[in-house]
């Protein structure tokens, strides 16, 4: 694993960014042969997807042959909710980019039948050859998408219960009230996380701390899903200075020194 140490979230969004358009870039993407991206919400990614709008506008990269599957959605929330992701992505990226609407996969969590939503999204992952490159974000407890503590390592997209401390989080985009958070969303598997061939997770802020430790120091465990990013052949994680805040003095210096390139 990679971690990519960035003195501020400005910067961390433009390392970000930075590495997205290199790897579109690289690919050469085609209709035939789409660069296929997995894109999260949350407030980490916003820097990134600025980056990325202002690259699209300046004619850096283009996302007209960029295929993406989101993360995760809530359950029963409508899709024009202002909170909802299908509102999140426009507002912060699709709206703003030559990204074809056709080529947008969210997950519908007002499907008539869940479980089928999920097989069928998993369905499309594979049959565009999986996923080239999963963008995501952690959870203060360590969750990524919404793979919250216990998840099966191996999972696959399906229905989660949020936890408490999930929903007291994301309250801060309901009115500040967790009882307004829809109680269960439709998500990735981890197992469907870990099968992309790139894997590049956002980790920013004092209140992440504890994540990135169990993350790039601690065991491999279903209790912090992000754990298991170490069994990942390409996996990194890019994190500013506040959320290494835990990490121990002599794993912060190796990271800074081996990755000394990057800075
Ligand atoms: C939600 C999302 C996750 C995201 C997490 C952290 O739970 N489902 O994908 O990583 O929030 O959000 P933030 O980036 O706002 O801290």
């Amino acid at each position: 694993m990679r971690l990519i140490i960035q003195p501020d979230y400005e910067r961390l969004s433009r390392w970000a960014a930075d590495y997205v358009v290199a790897k579109i870039n690289a690919a050469n993407p085609t209709a035939e042969k789409p660069f296929v991206l997995g894109l999260p919400t949350g407030s980490s990614p916003i820097g990134m997807y600025k980056e990325l709008v202002k690259a699209n506008k300046e004619g850096r990269v283009t996302f007209k042959n960029v295929l993406t599957f989101n993360m995760d959605e809530y359950v029963g929330l409508p899709e024009e909710h202002p909170e909802s992701y299908h509102s999140f992505m426009k507002a912060n990226l699709f709206d703003h980019i030559d990204c074809p609407k056709e080529n947008i996969h969210i997950l519908n969590g007002n499907a008539a039948d869940l479980e089928a939503e999920c097989a069928h999204y998993e369905k499309m992952i594979e049959e565009a050859g999986g996923i080239d490159l999963f963008l995501g974000g952690i959870g203060p407890d360590g969750h990524i998408a919404f793979n919250e503590p216990g998840s099966s390592l191996t999972s696959r997209t399906r229905q989660k219960t949020l936890t408490t401390d999930t929903r007291i989080a994301n309250s801060r985009f309901f009115g500040g009230d967790p009882s307004n958070v829809p109680a269960h969303a439709l998500t990735v598997g981890v197992g469907t996380v870990m099968s992309a061939k790139e894997v590049l997770i956002l980790c920013n802020g004092h209140n992440k701390a504890r994540a990135l430790q169990a993350a790039v120091e601690g065991p491999v465990t279903q209790m912090w899903t992000i754990s298991v990013l170490q069994m990942h052949q390409h996996g990194i994680i890019v994190c500013d200075e506040a959320a290494c805040e835990e990490l121990r003095h002599g794993t912060y210096k190796y990271f800074k020194d081996i990755e000394r390139e990057q800075l």
